[in-house]
């Protein structure tokens, strides 16, 4: 991207993992990027902190009283602040860059984009996992029908949790659920964009009891076709894709953006879609189209209206999510006090009581 010109004044919320990584190292490439972003941080100690490894001259710890005024924002907080914190800046008819998950809820989803067109406002989303040359390959061979119609999806999306969060929310806060949430917004985004629609929901499972799911498996169908999605936080998953479809199979590891394999007459036929690149390289692209969208330069590379069904399936997803079966915790009536949602009931073990 050309850094001439002048950079937008944004307003950056959220100073965290997502800002560093993602939105900063696109800002700084502009000349005059320390007098015109302006970091906000709930934490003081992590806006100061982030505003000194950028040079970033102005920060706040309020969003709603900034030191400057702004052509635009991004949202880099806690999921559970994308919706209230987006539309703070949409009412205004600003431009908001919001983190995934685009918000909690279908009605927080709605909420925003109902908001940005009525403003005339553009929301993008980070879900720059469609940028991959292997992921639009995989679209571009479903929706030509060129292996004929898809008849089963299997994903597995799984690692350790070791993302560096700078306040930890992902383990620690409930209100910003758990894996499912978290991960699921890429890869049943990504599932929706393939197959050309949201999927229903046939049923979904986690080891939530109560607090922040770590584990999740949903079964969905979409027309013709049935999905198995698995995702993990605790445990390295197969991290790979197949798509069966009459003619021929499709197949991809998660984490390889631009191979993939499609397997038709017994024979196997690896394509390269793209250029190697990295994670970060996708995302500075997402958020590059959108400083330029905010200056006019270009048009968004696709809205968040696009990803928001995927939100809907999502909430459907946790509304009947039942837990798997954990026989080792049936004679504790703590777990099933925790599963109802109230506080524990008994520090013993159940084995003192025998
Ligand atoms: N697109 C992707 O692949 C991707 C990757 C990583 C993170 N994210 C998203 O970015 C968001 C932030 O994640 P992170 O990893 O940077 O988290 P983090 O914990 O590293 O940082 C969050 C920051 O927000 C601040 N904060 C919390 N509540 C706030 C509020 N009400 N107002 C202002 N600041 C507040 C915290 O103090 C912290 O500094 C999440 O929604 C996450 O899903 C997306």
């Amino acid at each position: 991207m050309s850094s001439h010109g002048s950079l937008p004044r944004i307003a950056v919320i959220g100073c965290g993992a997502a800002a560093r990584e993602f939105c900063l190292p696109v800002l700084r490439r502009f000349s005059d990027y320390r007098q015109r972003v302006v970091l906000v941080d709930i934490s003081a100690e992590q806006a100061q902190s982030t505003a000194r490894a950028f040079q970033i001259e102005h920060w706040c710890i309020d969003y709603r009283s900034l030191p400057l005024e702004v052509d635009a924002a991004m949202i880099t907080t806690p999921h559970h602040w994308h919706a209230e914190q987006a539309r703070h800046f949409l009412s205004q008819g600003l431009p908001v860059f919001v983190e995934k998950p685009l918000g909690m809820t279908e009605r927080e989803a709605s909420s925003m984009t109902e908001l940005a067109s009525a403003k005339g406002a553009v929301l993008m989303v980070n879900n720059y996992r469609r940028l991959f040359p292997a992921y639009q390959r995989v679209r571009q061979i479903l929706s030509t029908g060129e292996l004929g119609s898809c008849r089963r999806v299997d994903i597995w999306d799984g690692t350790r949790f070791a993302w560096a969060s700078a306040s930890g929310f992902y383990l620690r806060d409930a209100r910003a659920r758990g894996v499912l949430l978290d991960r699921g917004a890429h890869t049943v985004d990504i599932l929706c964009w393939w197959l050309g629609g949201c999927p229903a929901v046939v049923s979904s499972r986690t080891d939530a009891m109560g607090g922040v799911e770590a584990v999740a498996k949903l079964e969905l169908a979409h027309q013709q076709t049935v999905i198995h999605l698995a995702f993990s936080r605790l445990e390295r998953l197969r991290n790979y894709y197949e798509l069966q479809c009459e003619r021929g199979t499709i197949r991809g590891r998660l984490f390889d953006f631009s191979r993939l394999q499609i397997e038709r007459n017994g024979k196997r036929e690896r394509i390269q879609a793209g250029p190697m690149r990295s994670y970060a390289d996708w995302a500075w692209k997402l958020v590059t189209n959108f400083v330029q969208v905010v200056r006019g330069d270009e048009r968004p590379i696709f809205e968040a209206r696009d990803v928001a069904p995927s939100i809907g399936l999502l909430e459907q997803a946790y509304r009947q999510a039942g837990s798997f079966a954990m026989p080792w915790y049936d004679a504790d009536p703590n777990v099933a006090a925790l599963t109802r949602g109230d506080s524990a009931v008994s520090g013993a073990d159940p084995g003192d009581r025998e």
